[in-house]
């Protein structure tokens, strides 16, 4: 899970290579490196640290070249140090190489080369690769590079540059992102489109095990055995604005505040005021196939895994299809009953999430339909599923995801009402109800924003503590869920979230005085039972902060302070009420002096197991 970037063209490598990776730090920012090409051959710089370390040293010390290769890293083998910074390279540094992914077989590998007489230098499974593409190496470096792939088992994305060949580049992915991006006289490999964006907006996306070999003029795909691939330019109409902060201090709050705006676009043309008609362009699953189906698995990660146990609640209240929910590196080990009565959803940001990835594969094999609700275009789970629904948040930045979940929100219900339309377990009464309620998202999302001040000021008082909890029943036990992962994630605040009938049966111990407890209490069906279960808190000395619909007054009888959100129907309760516990855990992270944008251990896009 690294950035990897590359430029062949006319300007100055190394500060292009910069500017790109500043784009992919996302990716991971425990250490950086470029190598770059010119007469004297490769000329390297990495060191540990954030991208500004290495910015600074080519500064200091600037290399000279148009064209070279960058990477920023998330270390796996190997501890974040100088050393085991990419990129890596052969013995005479005439070959270098950076790589985004795992290579599994490394030890063998590396034992091997080192009977060979092969040193290496860094704990890095990377290492390998430049070794290898060594001994294969005459005279071709793109023949080597084929030679050195077939002995090479587990995920990457590489770039590869070779002293002897200074004219050219060769790239190539397996289960791990690439594309690149055409220029006039300069082309680009990069694992994210906004990293070339300020460059160029066509783009190749690149198949599992396909070979680019770039130069200044041209760009040519092959298959692993040396065959032509012809592929269709993809023009990005994003603006590269969006993938920039846009004025805010972090691209977390902004990512937050364009919440209104990307439930509207993941809506739009999908569900239309005043049709009864839902427009799924991507999903041809038909009332037939679903006759079918007798269970729906919902497969993801982290908060994609808690949008989709929102999506348990929606699909079988609305479909009556059983649903169960999974986590990825949980459900492909455990030896799932699937078939082709299953139908599996499989959520994902990224598209490329190894564990959802390989979730996902697992379902294909055994015969299951697949639909993926993900919001990146082209990207692997895109590509692999049977059906797709995007999610149109535009580029997510913050590590801490925000937009992406609320979108993901609204893609479940779009299909679960298409479900429930399809096997007619809804009128079109009961549809029109709930589809003019969803449209009224954006307007209401924004309202909870106007009311941001009432949070910031709950942060103020209680950024200091150390445990904070998180209460809800039904679907606001999901919503709680994702809750306290947000506030872990960046403000480092040890959080858990309790179904509030569970508490009782063993968390209440450990409720103190003055300890922060969120409690959602969205579900009017469960209002009295919610108001009950912070009743038992309050005694035990916690300090509340109630989140509730407007009208709901009554709930500061109990509490000490209130969010009110917006009246919607219950079932959509989830888009507004996270909304409020995004910003607690952004207020939160920023008193306490977080980085907020980039925390301590993780990375955007986790392509390793
Ligand atoms: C938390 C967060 C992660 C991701 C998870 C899955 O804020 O962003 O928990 O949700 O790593 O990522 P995707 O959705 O890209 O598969």
């Amino acid at each position: 899970m690294c950035g990897i970037v590359g430029y062949i063209g006319k300007r100055q490598a190394a500060p292009l290579l910069v500017e790109c990776l500043s784009k992919l730090e996302y990716r991971g920012y425990d250490s950086a490196g470029v190598a770059i090409i010119n007469e004297k051959g490769i000329n390297i710089e990495k060191c540990k640290g954030r991208l500004k370390n290495l910015e600074e040293k080519l500064n200091q010390s600037p290399i000279e070249g148009t064209m070279g290769i960058g990477h920023t890293r998330w270390a796996t083998h190997g501890e974040p140090s100088d050393v085991n910074s990419h990129p890596h390279y052969n013995k005479d540094m005439t070959i270098s190489v950076v790589h985004n992914g795992i290579i599994e077989n490394y030890l063998e590998l590396r034992e091997w080369l080192q009977t060979l007489g092969y040193e290496f230098k860094s704990e890095t499974d990377t290492e390998v690769v430049p070794h290898l593409i060594d001994y294969f190496y005459e005279g071709d470096i793109v023949k080597a590079v084929m030679k050195a792939l077939d002995k090479i088992e587990g995920s990457y994305a590489l770039g590869v540059v070779c002293s002897h060949e200074p004219d050219k580049m060769v790239a190539v992915r397996k289960d791990s992102p690439l594309i690149v991006g055409l220029g006039e006289g300069e082309n680009f490999i990069a694992s994210d489109i906004p990293a070339i964006l300020a460059y160029t907006r066509d783009v190749y996306l690149l198949n599992d095990k396909e070979i680019v070999v770039l130069t200044r003029d041209k760009v040519e795909i092959m298959t692993k055995e040396g065959l032509p691939v012809q592929k269709e330019v993809f023009h990005v109409t994003w603006d590269a604005e969006a993938a920039e902060k846009g004025g805010y201090e972090h691209f977390m709050i902004k990512e937050i505040h364009e919440q209104p705006k990307a439930i509207r676009d993941t809506l739009t043309r999908r569900i239309v005021a005043d049709s009864d008609e839902i427009v799924l362009d991507d999903i041809k699953l038909t009332a037939e196939d679903l006759k079918n189906i007798d269970k729906i698995y919902i497969v993801a990660c982290g908060t994609a895994y808690h949008a989709g146990l929102v999506g348990k609640y929606v699909i079988e209240k609305l479909a009556r299809i059983p649903v169960e929910v999974d986590i990825a590196s949980e459900f492909r080990y455990r030896d799932p009953i699937i078939n082709e009565r299953t139908l599996m959803m499989v959520i994902s940001q990224s598209g490329e999430t190894a564990d959802t990835l390989a979730a996902l594969r697992e379902a294909k094999n055994r015969g299951a339909r697949v639909i993926a609700i993900t919001n990146v275009v082209g990207s692997s789970v895109a590509r692999e599923a049977d059906d797709i629904l995007y999610t149109w948040a535009g580029p997510e930045i913050a590590v801490a995801s925000t937009k992406a979940y609320v979108t993901q929100l609204i893609a479940i219900y779009i299909v679960a009402l298409y479900l429930a339309r399809l096997n007619g377990k809804m009128t079109v009464e009961e549809y029109r109800v709930i589809r003019d309620e969803l449209l009224k998202l954006p307007e209401k999302a924004e309202e909870v924003l106007n009311r941001k001040e009432e949070i910031q000021k709950f942060a103020a008082k209680n950024y200091g503590h150390k445990d904070i909890f998180y209460l809800g029943r039904g679907l606001d036990f999901a919503v709680a869920l994702e809750g306290a992962l947000k506030i872990k994630e960046i403000s480092y605040i040890h959080a858990e979230a309790y179904a509030a009938g569970e508490l009782k049966h063993g968390p209440i111990a450990l409720i103190d005085k003055g300890v922060p407890v969120i409690a959602l209490a969205t579900q009017e069906d469960l209002f009295e039972k919610m108001v009950s279960n912070i009743k038992e808190v309050v005694t035990r000395g916690a300090k509340v902060l109630g989140v509730a619909f407007d009208g709901h007054e009554d709930i500061e009888k109990v509490v000490d302070q209130t969010v009110y959100i917006p009246k919607t129907l219950p079932l959509l309760a989830p888009v507004l009420s996270v909304i409020p516990l995004q910003l607690l855990s952004y207020y939160t992270a920023v008193e306490r002096g977080c980085d907020v944008d980039k925390p301590r251990n993780l990375a955007k896009s986790v392509t390793v197991e």
